[in-house]
């Protein structure tokens, strides 16, 4: 007898997208309660004018099941037609179990596989990649990805190099099979060289020994530079490998790190002025793995984004790793 092997769909496509942010409002005022810093400083550095941080009773969780439901909803599917949970988050703060088979379970799904991945500020591409995989290999018919972070809750709110720019919240997508091409090919990639650009002052042990819990630095400068060299041209090249021309392009949605980075990428990709553009770091503020969905599902909520438009997404961040795809508009 021969083995068998899964054969899935032609090609995947997004279906539906959700968010959720939490209901807190921190606006560049309130920062200066815990930096040296001004409203005026923060808005030019990074167009950041309020983020949402969580409040009592509001989790990583509650934020990614609010997301996934309404992602749900808007694809028209249950809960028990989603065969896989991805979760991308560095907000989770155990190792096992993985939020993904949380969300598997209070989601009702039917048993869906389920994994977190950590790809920090490029997670929510990295999901959608291993989705289109999946869908495409038969290994899964429906998966859900989730980008969910809360970052306020491993940030140190003293320090001025990371207080005033991250943020929480929480986008999803379902993505299942299509007919017709609609998610171009992921390019990623990742420089573990720079591994300490980005990454947790210290680790378990060393957070028992000093009595301190681990949070995030970063060396800012370093990161804007890669970001607006190497990953701008990243961008170039995975609208390249879609096949599309800048002119065929309706909408850019980087990951929403800071808007001079966002800026510079637009210079580089010289994408022509009928491109809309993602900017919703302005009210949210950089929530890593979930600032893409978020972003789009606020573009498609204010009619900016319309189904069947083509967007180029491109995540990038800790690790440092990178990923985008151009997706169509479900
Ligand atoms: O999402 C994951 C990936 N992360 C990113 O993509 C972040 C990339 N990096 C950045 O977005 C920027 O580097 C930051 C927004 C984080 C910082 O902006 P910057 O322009 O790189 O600031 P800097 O560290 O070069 O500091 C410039 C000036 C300095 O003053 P002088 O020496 O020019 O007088 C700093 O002392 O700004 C001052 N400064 C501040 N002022 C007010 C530094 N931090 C602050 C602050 N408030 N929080």
């Amino acid at each position: 007898m021969a083995l068998k092997a899964s054969q899935g769909a032609a090609y995947s496509r997004v279906e539906g997208i959700g968010a959720a942010v939490p209901s807190r409002v921190v606006d560049n005022h309130e920062m200066t309660n815990y930096i040296e810093t001004s409203d005026e400083w923060i808005q030019q550095r990074t167009g950041i004018v309020e983020r949402r941080w969580v409040a009592e009773g509001e989790t990583v969780e509650s934020l990614s099941l609010d997301a996934a439901r309404q992602a749900m909803a808007h694809a028209g599917i249950e809960a028990s037609e989603v065969d896989a949970v991805i979760v991308s988050t560095v907000s989770h703060l155990v190792q096992t179990p993985s939020l993904a088979a949380i969300i598997a379970a209070k989601l009702d799904t039917d048993g869906a596989a389920a994994f977190d991945i950590s790809a920090a500020c490029a997670g929510f591409s990295y999901g959608l990649a291993q989705a289109d995989s999946l869908v495409r290999s038969g290994a899964a018919r429906r998966v859900l990805v989730i980008g969910a972070e809360t970052l306020s809750q491993i940030t140190d709110l003293s320090d001025r190099a990371t207080a005033f720019l991250f943020s929480d919240g929480a986008g999803a997508a379902i993505v299942g099979p299509s007919d017709v091409p609609a998610m171009g090919p992921v390019v990623w990639g990742s420089d573990g060289h720079q591994a300490d650009v980005i990454a947790m002052n210290r680790d378990w042990n060393e957070a028992v020994e000093t009595g301190q819990t681990s949070q995030i630095t970063m060396q800012g400068q370093a990161v804007f530079r890669w970001a607006t060299g190497f990953i701008a041209d990243a961008a170039r090249r995975t609208l390249e490998a879609s096949g599309l021309t800048p002119d065929e392009l309706d909408l850019f949605v980087p990951h929403q790190a800071n808007n001079r980075i966002t800026d510079s990428m637009l210079r580089h990709l010289k994408l022509p002025e009928t491109v809309t553009v993602g900017r919703t770091i302005r009210t949210f503020g950089n929530n890593s793995a979930a600032s893409i969905p978020i972003a789009l599902d606020a573009m498609i909520a204010s009619g900016e984004a319309k189904s069947g438009d083509t967007c180029l997404i491109i995540g990038f961040g800790a690790g440092l790793v990178y990923a985008g795809q151009v997706i169509t508009i479900p």
